[in-house]
């Protein structure tokens, strides 16, 4: 991966991908979203976005997925900066255009909100260079027109998010949680998802069979029979019994908790997604889901050296792209060490 080039005046910070512990998702709003009840995690796959003064805003990624990164006005980095400084006004110091570097490890469209996780950092970290003192608060409110995980990238932990997922609660958790997280050989793009849901639910209310995938994917026609009832699409409710599980800190009875309502809709769209989620029941994942919108799959396990032994098998079943090991919760984005930063 190429490193960071350190410069004068270069502000970095570091920000984690989520995964959901459980993503129950509401009807349609008028406004294109969907309400949602969403237990956000965040997990120790890191990117780091440093900015540094410039003529004009520009940007440069580095590392997983680099080419799929859009470099210009549509980059939710650039977005970000441009938020920030039409919202702090004249309350910044010196110019506000920035040359904003990325270094990727959060791979892109994946389920993992790398997107977001990237305009977060940008946030923070020309919150410090700008000397523009906005609170949490304020920063969760700009990240919020960006995208609706920003404000959870922002905050890190573990949170119950309402809304179209940008309202946040903290959870109470104990412990800490190890996951192995398989990608896709391809991302999903988050609308495309949602949209694979709408026409699943519909298609199950008309009682009918549809094709699911948008045109050009890898069709599969879905045969559609009773749903189960976390896939119904009615108001989304906190599982009280997971937030239990998680406050007691036990993975052997947060793993058959974890829901995803947007599962189904992500397996039509990938259906060799069934195996990389059966390969890590079958090694025993005490929990296996796929990430929010996917494809990303994240498996619980029980401590490191299981999921170590699980991430081996994974790998060995040839299912997935690439396996990383993670831990949860871990904080949302902050300043990185000028030091730590280029080491
Ligand atoms: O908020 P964000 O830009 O990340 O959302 C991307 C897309 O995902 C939206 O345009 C929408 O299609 C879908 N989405 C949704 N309901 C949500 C969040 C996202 O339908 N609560």
């Amino acid at each position: 991966m190429t490193p960071i080039t350190r410069q004068a005046g270069a502000i970095t910070a570091r920000v984690p991908a989520k995964i959901n512990l459980q993503l129950s998702v509401g009807p349609l709003r008028s406004d294109g979203y969907h309400d949602l009840v969403s237990v956000f995690h965040a997990v120790s796959l890191f990117d780091e976005v440093t900015v540094s003064p410039a003529d004009r805003t520009s940007v440069v990624v580095s590392g997983e997925g680099k080419a799929e990164v859009p470099l210009g006005p549509s980059n939710l980095a650039v977005k970000a900066v441009g938020a920030l400084a039409k919202a702090i006004g004249h309350r910044g110091r010196g110019t506000n255009a920035v040359r904003i570097q990325i270094r990727k490890r959060i791979p892109v469209a994946a389920g993992l909100a790398g997107g977001s996780a990237d305009a977060a950092a940008a946030l923070v970290a020309c919150n410090e260079l700008w000397g523009s003192r906005c609170g949490a608060a304020e920063l969760a409110e700009i990240g919020a027109q960006l995208g609706s995980d920003v404000p959870f990238a922002l905050l890190g932990g573990t949170a119950v998010g309402t809304g179209r997922g940008e309202q946040l609660t903290r959870a109470l958790v104990s412990g800490s949680y190890n996951w192995v997280l398989a990608f896709g050989p391809s991302g999903l793009a988050t609308g495309d998802v949602y949209a694979a849901c709408d026409r699943l639910r519909a298609a199950r209310a008309a009682g009918g069979s549809v094709p699911v995938s948008a045109p050009g994917r890898d069709a599969a026609w879905t045969s559609v029979g009773s749903p189960p009832r976390a896939s119904l699409s009615t108001t989304p409710r906190i599982n009280t019994s997971l937030m239990a599980a998680l406050r007691s800190g036990d993975p052997a009875a947060v793993g058959p908790l974890l829901t995803n309502d947007l599962q189904p809709a992500a397996l039509s769209l990938r259906p060799l997604l069934r195996r990389a989620l059966a390969a890590g029941r079958e090694n025993g994942a005490l929990g296996a889901i796929v990430s929010g919108s996917g494809p990303t799959c994240a498996f619980l396990a029980s401590d490191a050296d299981a999921a170590s032994d699980l991430a081996v098998a994974i790998t060995g079943a040839g299912v997935c792209r690439a396996v990383v090991q993670v831990y949860g919760p871990v904080p949302g984005a902050s300043l990185v060490d000028p030091v730590a930063a280029v080491t």
